[in-house]
Parts: structure tokens; C-alpha cells; sequence
């Protein structure tokens, strides 16, 4: 039998998808786990192409021609480095792993100069589209050296999702950058979710003859249009076949989390640079696992007597319409919030990324598809240096136009007592970079008071301190 092209470690139904969507496109592939049926459900699902199994990492090296190209769909952490190893002494120099899960940034660094040193490319590929974009047509941001990439772009671009004709992969940069891509599309993705999620909390208010779900339905055909808009619209119609009830409000209500929403904060912490909005979806998925605490601070009796009366909702079509607009401005917000950091750690990590070339990638396949990223890619393509898309013209009359909708927004959210942390946060952010004067001032003013900490004055160039602030 000649030998594949391609070969794959982790078939869980990612690997097992992204296999097939490659053998679909005619490559040869072989396929290694160590659970048996897995391996039997790819021979079954793929047995009208050109498909191998795999028994052991002997087994998958000797179905690869040389030099060899592997890709790991396998849990992030240390099962990826476990991977290696067992890889590695059938492996020969010249050979290449490519890791497509969601691995740190940091860790994809390590391996790629470990394996350097024994003459073993990496690639850190950052995939993006779940089961089904695996199998129909992911996006992908690979990163790492462009050389051992040029092995491997014709099966990606095979395999990517596409958007006019064009494939939903390109090159990102060296060493950690697909992966660091990869992280920030996730941050977004959870800035966007936490948006929808409010929205979707504001609307439970709405009378009954207003479903959320068609109201998601609706705003998906306008300039909200995306994959989360719609799968919401979906998953907020579907019954319970036990209760009758919809399926969504008897699902428990603390959001789990893998970490790559985190590292997106953590990171941009050491860039410096600020996205509250990303930071705030974080920290709704950490309070709403604290369940009983949040049921113990509910159920006290300070809180569930004490407090005063929500406002109800009078006129739910003006919500509804604000509602809307100002989720199109929070979602700007959240791309200009992830955009941001990218610009920000590729200067500092020489990355060397364009943004706009990620923002195309991103139009397809990927979990944060929407129509927006079109004017994104142009906002990009037009000044590459952008330091936010805020500074765009067209984003920032987008903005203006949205903005009072925004403001009665979180106000509304404010009044009927329903937390809004990740709206209120798009707002203050826009809020606060069109500031021109910020009370920063005060902060120094402290700052000096109690460590002398100096500051500068706005009337003469200089660093000063005031030894006695209380005279
Ligand atoms: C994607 C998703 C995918 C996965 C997330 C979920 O782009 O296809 O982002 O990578 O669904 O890792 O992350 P959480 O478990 O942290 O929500």
C-alpha cells in the first residue's frame, strides 16, 4: 500500500472530522489513537477515500512517506508533550508535528525549540469551527516556521473553510503566533457570547408573544449577522422533550471554561493593554460557577429582602430596537478590544502579524464569523498599524451612531437589576478612550501622597512631588 500523505494522533470527533474533511479532499491520511473504536469509527467513516489506521506511533510513522507530517488533535496541556515522546523515536530529522489544539502560547514556544534542537519542525496551528467546521471546513492560523508551513498550506487550504473562493487560512507568523492568534479569536469569543447571553437575559423580560429566539432569528439577517447570532436564535427555539419547556431554561446556569478566555486577559495584562470586555466575560463565567455563593448572597436575608424594587420594562419595542444596536457596538468593541492585543504582542513578540489577513480568515469557518469582519479586514487593510480599530473612520462613526442606544441600554439593564457586566464594560471603554481628560489625575495625586510616587503637571514640563499635601 503506498503511504499517506498526512497523518493524524487523537481521534476524538475534531480529529476523526478534520481527517476526513482532508481525505475528502483527496490527500492520503492515517490516523493514530489509542482507543481501538476510534480508530475503527475512522476506517468506517472513511472508507470511500484513501484512509489508514494506525496501531501504535511505530505503525504511524511507517504509513507516512518522508519527511513525515503529524498533526495532534489532542487535548492542550501536558498530553500534547506525552504525545511528543512517544512520537519522537520513530520520528527522523526533517519530520513534522503540528499541534492543532489549544495549547498556551508559552508551551508551543517550549516545544517548538525542543524539537529544534533534534531537528523536528512544529508548527503551532490555531483551528477554529468546532465538529463541524473540522469536518466541513475550519478556519486556521498556523504559526511557526514559514518554511515547514509550506509542507503543509496545500492540505490546509484544501481543507479551510472559504469565503468568496478563498481559503479561511494564512500564514500568521513565527513561533507562538497561531496559537496566540488562536487564543485572542477565543477571548472575542467569549466577549461576544457574554454579550449575547445579556441580551438574551434583557429579552426573558419581553412578553411572551416576543420569543428571544425569533428576535435572534431577526437580527441575524441585518448587520448582527453571525454564526453565535444564529446558533442562538437556534438553540433558544428548541423544546425539551421531558418538560415541553424550552430546552435552554433548564440547563443549569454556570458556564464552564478551558481556559484560553483567561490566558486572553493574562496576556494582555503583560502587554498592557486594556480589554475589559473580554476580562468582564471572564470573570461572568467565574460568578456564575460560583453557584452557591451566589445562591447563599441571594437567599441572606440582607439581599433578598432588603433591597429596592427593580424597574420594570414599558415599552419593550425601544428595548429591543437599543438592545440591538447597542449589541452591534459592543461587538465592535470586542474585535477592537482582541484586535488591540494582537497589534500590541506582535510588535513585542515580533510576530510580524497582519491583521488584516487575519480578520479575512476569520469571515469563515471560525466560532466568531460575521458579516462585520468584512470592514474589519478593509479597516486593516487600509492602515496596517492601526493601534485600534476605534481610531478607524467608519468604526468610529459606526460607534457614534450606536451610541445612545448603548447608554439606554446599560441603563436599562441598570434599572431592571439585571447584570450586565460585559455591556456596561463595551460602554465605559468607548467612554473612556474618548475621553479627552480622564480623573487619573487624582490617581497620581494619591499616589504621591502616600509613596511619593512624583507626577506631572499640565502647565510645565517636569516631574514633581509635594513632600506635605496637608498644608
Ligand atoms: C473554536 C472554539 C473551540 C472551543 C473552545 C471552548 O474556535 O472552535 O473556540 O476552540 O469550543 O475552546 O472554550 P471554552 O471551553 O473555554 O468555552
Amino acid at each position: 500500500m503506498s503511504k499517506a500523505r498526512f497523518g493524524m494522533v487523537g481521534l476524538g470527533t475534531m480529529g476523526r472530522n478534520f481527517l476526513l474533511n482532508i481525505a475528502d479532499d483527496g490527500f492520503s491520511c492515517v490516523g493514530y489513537d489509542l482507543d481501538a473504536e476510534k480508530r475503527r469509527l475512522l476506517l468506517e467513516e472513511g472508507k470511500q477515500w484513501n484512509v489508514m489506521a494506525a496501531e501504535s506511533p511505530a505503525d504511524l510513522a511507517g504509513k507516512l512517506e518522508t519527511p513525515r507530517s503529524i498533526m495532534l488533535l489532542v487535548p492542550a496541556g501536558k498530553i500534547v508533550d506525552a504525545v511528543i515522546e512517544d512520537l519522537l523515536p520513530h520520528l527522523e530529522k526533517g519530520d513534522l508535528i503540528i499541534d492543532g489544539g489549544n495549547s498556551h502560547f508559552t508551551d508551543t514556544e517550549r516545544r517548538e525549540a525542543y524539537l529544534a534542537e533534534k531537528g523536528i519542525g512544529f508548527l503551532g496551528v490555531g483551528v477554529s469551527g468546532g465538529e463541524e467546521g473540522a469536518r466541513l471546513g475550519p478556519s486556521i492560523m498556523p504559526g511557526g516556521s514559514r518554511d515547514y508551513y509550506a509542507r503543509v498550506a496545500p492540505v490546509f487550504e484544501a481543507v479551510a473553510a472559504k469565503v468568496d473562493g478563498e481559503p479561511c487560512v494564512a500564514y500568521m507568523g513565527s513561533g507562538s503566533a497561531g496559537h496566540f492568534v488562536k487564543m485572542v479569536h477565543n477571548g472575542i469569543e467569549y466577549a461576544m457570547m457574554q454579550l449575547i447571553a445579556e441580551a438574551y437575559d434583557l429579552l426573558r423580560g419581553t412578553p411572551k408573544s416576543l420569543s428571544a429566539g425569533e428576535v435572534f432569528a431577526d437580527w441575524n439577517k441585518g448587520k448582527l449577522n453571525s454564526f453565535l447570532i444564529e446558533i442562538t436564535a437556534t438553540v433558544l427555539k428548541k423544546i425539551d422533550d421531558e418538560t415541553g419547556k424550552p430546552l435552554v431554561e433548564m440547563i443549569l446556569d454556570t458556564a464552564g471554561q478551558k481556559g484560553t478566555g483567561k490566558w486572553t486577559s493574562q496576556a494582555a495584562m503583560d502587554h498592557g493593554i486594556p480589554i475589559p470586555t473580554i476580562d468582564s466575560a471572564v470573570s461572568m463565567r467565574q460568578i456564575s460557577a460560583q453557584k452557591d455563593l451566589r445562591h447563599d448572597i441571594w437567599a441572606s436575608n440582607t439581599w433578598a429582602e432588603g433591597t429596592e424594587s427593580n424597574t420594570p420594562i414599558n415599552n419593550f419595542q425601544v428595548t429591543i430596537d437599543n438592545l440591538h444596536d447597542a449589541l452591534y457596538a459592543a461587538f465592535i468593541v470586542s474585535y477592537a478590544q482582541g484586535m488591540s492585543l494582537l497589534q500590541a504582542a506582535s510588535e513585542e513578540k515580533g510576530y510580524g502579524l497582519d491583521l488584516a489577513e487575519i480578520a479575512k480568515i476569520w469571515r469563515g469557518g471560525c466560532i466568531i464569523r460575521s458579516a462585520m469582519l468584512e470592514d474589519i479586514r478593509a479597516a486593516f487593510a487600509e492602515d496596517s498599524a492601526l493601534p485600534n480599530l476605534l481610531l478607524n473612520l467608519k468604526f468610529a462613526e459606526e460607534i457614534k451612531k450606536n451610541l445612545s442606544a448603548l447608554r439606554n441600554t446599560v441603563t436599562q439593564f441598570a434599572s431592571a437589576g439585571i447584570p450586565a457586566m460585559c455591556f456596561s464594560s463595551a460602554l465605559a471603554y468607548i467612554d473612556a478612550f474618548s475621553s479627552e481628560r480622564l480623573p487619573a489625575n487624582l490617581t497620581q495625586a494619591q499616589r504621591d501622597y502616600f509613596g511619593a510616587h512624583t507626577y506631572q503637571r499640565i502647565d510645565k514640563d517636569g516631574v514633581f512631588h509635594t513632600a506635605n499635601w496637608e498644608s
